[in-house]
């Protein structure tokens, strides 16, 4: 039977893919985001967007007059570790203070089933690579700061109000729909696997590398790069999980790869050199981070797709080829008034 979720930040990266993997299944969604970093054009069709802040209680109001929601996915959120370090209130603030007004209004609702977006940057220097669910949680920025506050408060939501929920932390979401439908499009572009790609591309600079005297083989960061549908198909999985009990998992392939490596995957997947130099660290990024994904995959029966980098490569390059200005073109073909179906 179709059911109905409310997806906040519907129209960004990861959230738009899930929004597309709810109706392929028939499942009715609402967006709300207000296109502060989100594209309308991302959000598929079929879905109502709402434009708006989860802070802005009208906003939420208008949302929330769509349901009764099965569960509410909130992705919408400050989401970048370099930014926090420089604007750290607006972070902690802004995150906490959104979360906390969608956690609120979702018990309002009656809502029984919350996911949230939550984070590798949970952990700033873990004693256990890969990161299993049982490494104390340690921010190494505000950012994840802002994240773990949420997964708090989110017991409290559960021991008060019985809302159970989700907490799924994404490693490094990249890729694309593999059948071509959405990508990546943030503005500024700070994540690595789009601009290695412009730079193979040509467009912009050579690529910054932040940092080569890391306590890694070949000095770069290493991260666990995961396919942005993988992680929509998490979302599906963990919702149902909710059924019996709240749940937690690190979301990555398991396997690292550093800046360099990533940029030689790159050049072999466009056929492309990707012209780079080598830059300063960039603070608060953690040398390593690559998840334990064992426990999702033992207990929901989670399997990865498209785990190769360069799988996952070649779906956002193709995607950025087709779309070179990003959502531009269609944004630009977007017309009417706030609210769309
Ligand atoms: N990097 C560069 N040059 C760039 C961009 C990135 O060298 O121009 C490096 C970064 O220093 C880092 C790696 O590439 O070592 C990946 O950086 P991203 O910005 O792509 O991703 P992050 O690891 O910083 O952060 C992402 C998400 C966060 C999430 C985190 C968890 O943006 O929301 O993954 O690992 F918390």
């Amino acid at each position: 039977m179709p059911e109905t979720y409310l997806v906040t930040g519907g129209a960004g990266f990861v959230g738009s893919h899930l929004v597309l993997a709810l109706l392929a299944r028939g499942d009715r969604v609402v967006v709300l985001d207000d296109l502060s970093t989100g594209h309308a054009a991302a959000v598929p069709e079929g879905a109502l967007l709402v434009r708006g802040r989860i802070g802005d209680r009208e906003a939420l109001a208008r949302a929330f007059a769509h349901g009764p929601f099965r569960a509410v996915f909130h992705f919408a959120a400050l989401s970048l570790v370099g930014e926090s370090m420089r604007e750290p209130y607006r972070y902690m603030a802004e995150n906490a203070r959104e979360g906390l007004a969608l956690i609120e209004a979702a018990v309002a609702h009656g809502v029984r089933r919350f996911v949230l977006s939550s984070t590798a940057a949970l952990f700033a220097a873990p004693g256990t690579i890969p990161i299993p669910e049982e490494e104390p949680v340690d921010p190494g920025s505000p950012y994840g700061e802002s994240k773990a506050w949420l997964e708090r408060a989110l017991l409290w939501a559960e021991r008060i109000h019985g809302l159970r929920s989700a907490a799924l932390r994404y490693f490094n979401a990249a890729g694309a729909d593999p059948g071509g439908r959405l990508g990546e499009d943030h503005r500024p572009e700070t994540h690595l696997i789009p601009r290695v790609l412009d730079a193979a591309a040509g467009r912009g600079p050579p690529l910054t590398v932040f940092g080569d005297d890391y306590p890694t083989p070949d000095g770069t960061c290493i991260r666990d790069y995961i396919h942005v549908a993988d992680l929509a198909e998490a979302h599906l999985l963990a919702v149902e999980a909710l059924a019996d009990r709240s749940v937690r998992y690190n979301l990555g392939n398991g396997t690292g790869y550093s800046v360099r490596e990533v940029i030689a995957a790159a050049e072999r997947v466009t056929g492309r050199a990707v012209p780079h130099v080598i830059g300063p660290r960039r603070a608060g990024d953690p040398p390593v981070l690559v998840a334990s994904s064992r426990r999702i995959r033992e207990e929901l029966g989670w399997t990865p797709r498209h785990p190769d980098l360069e799988t996952i490569i070649a779906h956002a390059w193709a995607w950025r080829q087709a779309h070179p200005d990003g959502y531009g073109r269609e944004e630009a073909a977007l017309c009417g008034g706030p609210d769309r179906r």
